[in-house]
């Protein structure tokens, strides 16, 4: 008898609004995550717009991507924005230091990214260079982007083809500055931060506040460097700082978590072939996110009870062996069923935290670590993970709704986590129910119900294959993808058999 779960939905209880922000991408100048990936230039006989693949814009289209953060990562620390504008035939080369020493063309720049954004109907989150930049250079780049007035900054824009200004809904002050950003401490980073948050101003008139003292949701939201992992320092130090100032000083609206999710052997565990031992410890360390999501609020909610301050997780995923025959600093690696399972649950707790997490950006969108995408020259594909995002698209800014669940253990070795995860929301009435059975070898037997109704049926798609470690690839780019799903009540009794290491997402009719 197949192991059995039960699911009960609590549509009456309020409770947040899960971002669609949480579904962001991030796309950094490393490897082929932009060259090759999205960019071919004007001239390429690759299918472009303006140098921009079209097969990648129609597929990042259909998931409704709702934000890209750019240029880094570690990159944007080292990023002069005045190398990436300008006539193409007048852009220098420098050299990309973080990802293998190669040439950064600089033929993506800023209007360039702001053009794929518009094609791909997304908003913009850009990480200013706090690393080996200054508070001027951001400032300037600011003023460049969001001025309406004739500034020389603002008719050097248009001179290069860009009249109104562009909208900038976040802004990264720095990355990772307890790193690859700078290596500070995290109390040198709050001075730093102070600096930046005064002096680097959005000067798009439909997102300047009309009075300067007050900021709202309308404004740009600032996002400061947060923690690594478990490391509560810059937490501390961070929030502390906000809660001491007056906001017409300084301040910010967010705080950014990295964590990836790496194995017992960190950047090279396989991203194929693995043992279930392995997958244990993966789907283990993914729950982790949970944990480390929840130690970090708990510090934010001592100096910001009101939780003002957004947690963004900007970086997360797998971060896998490299694949063979690639540069390993371009962190190209591939992307089964596993990463689709471990984004699942990942997207899963941020939904659980609505109430702190109101972003995320999976790292990478093409080509980088657990992509969206990988592309070989003319040739592209969609990754399992991918096809998450896609089902997930019902829980875009819906309510998220209390669910109990109640689940057997999946066991290997000393490792046990639960069978089944789930996370439901609701949106213009309709009930969306997403399950994911992380065990390899069982199927689940599913009792769905909510409170007070009879489902009737439940329709939508599952995602699953016939290996853990299964992939897409040029030959075979369907062999993970989603099909239709559907179950109806018998008597007043809905049960989902969820197959073996699969995600169903699925919309309940009472
Ligand atoms: O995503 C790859 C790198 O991981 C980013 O550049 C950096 O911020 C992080 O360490």
């Amino acid at each position: 008898r197949a192991p059995v779960a039960t699911v009960v939905i609590q549509p009456d209880k309020t409770s947040p609004v899960i971002n669609r922000d949480i579904f962001g991408q991030f796309a950094e100048h490393l490897g082929e995550g932009i060259y090759g990936g999205v960019w071919v230039g004007k001239e390429s006989k690759i299918p472009n717009v303006r140098g921009i693949r079209s097969d990648v814009v129609a597929a990042l289209r259909a998931i409704k991507v709702p934000v890209v953060r750019w240029p880094g990562g570690c990159f944007a620390d080292e990023y002069n924005w005045r190398n990436g504008i300008g006539p193409a035939t007048k852009r220098v080369e420098t050299v990309n230091g973080n990802w293998g020493n190669v040439i950064e063309p600089n033929s993506f720049g800023t209007h360039e990214f702001m053009d794929l954004l518009d094609q791909i109907g997304s908003e913009a989150y850009i990480n200013v260079n706090l690393g080996t930049g200054t508070p001027r250079e951001a400032a300037d780049w600011l003023e460049y982007m969001t001025t309406d007035q004739p500034s020389a900054l603002g008719k050097e824009r248009a001179a290069n083809g860009r009249k109104a200004p562009y909208r900038i809904k976040y802004l990264g002050i720095g990355n990772e500055s307890w790193a690859c950003g700078g290596n500070m401490s995290a109390d040198h980073y709050v001075e730093e931060l102070k600096q930046y948050s005064t002096f680097v101003r959005n000067l798009n008139p439909a997102q300047d506040p009309p009075h300067r003292y007050v900021r709202g949701p309308k404004q740009m939201q600032r996002i400061a460097v947060g923690p690594e992992d478990d490391k509560p320092e810059y937490t501390e130090a961070v929030m502390k700082a906000w809660q001491s100032t007056r906001p017409w000083r300084w301040g910010f609206e967010g705080l950014s978590l990295h964590h990836y999710t790496m194995g017992a052997t960190p950047m090279s565990s396989p991203a194929t072939g693995f043992d279930a031992q392995d997958y244990a410890v993966f789907v283990q360390q993914t729950f982790g996110m949970d944990t480390l999501i929840a130690q970090h609020a708990a510090i934010m909610d001592k100096y910001d009870p009101e939780k003002k301050v957004a947690m963004v997780v900007d970086e997360w995923g797998t971060w896998l062996g490299p694949m063979a025959d690639t540069n390993p600093r371009f962190l190209k690696q591939q992307n089964s069923l596993r990463d689709a399972i471990l984004a699942s649950l990942n997207l899963n707790i941020f939904a659980r935290h609505a109430d702190r997490v109101r972003m995320a950006n999976i790292a990478q969108m093409v080509n980088v670590l657990q992509a969206m995408i990988l592309t070989d020259k003319e040739k592209m594909l969609l990754t399992p993970t991918y096809h998450i995002f896609k089902m997930y698209l019902p829980f875009q800014d819906a309510q998220l709704t209390p669910l109990t669940l109640e689940t057997g253990t999946y066991r290997s070795g000393k490792i046990g986590v639960p069978q089944v995860d789930g996370v439901a929301a609701q949106k213009d009435g309709v009930v969306w129910l997403a399950l994911t059975n992380i065990d390899p070898d069982q199927s689940v037997s599913v009792r769905t119900s909510i409170k007070g109704k009879a489902v009737r049926q439940a329709v939508g798609h599952v995602l699953t294959a016939d290996k853990i470690d299964s992939i897409n690839t040029f030959d075979r780019p369907a062999a993970v993808a989603p099909q239709p799903f559907s179950a109806k009540a018998e008597g007043d009794t809905l049960s989902l058999t969820l197959p073996a290491r699969s995600v169903t997402v699925v919309r309940l009719d009472p």
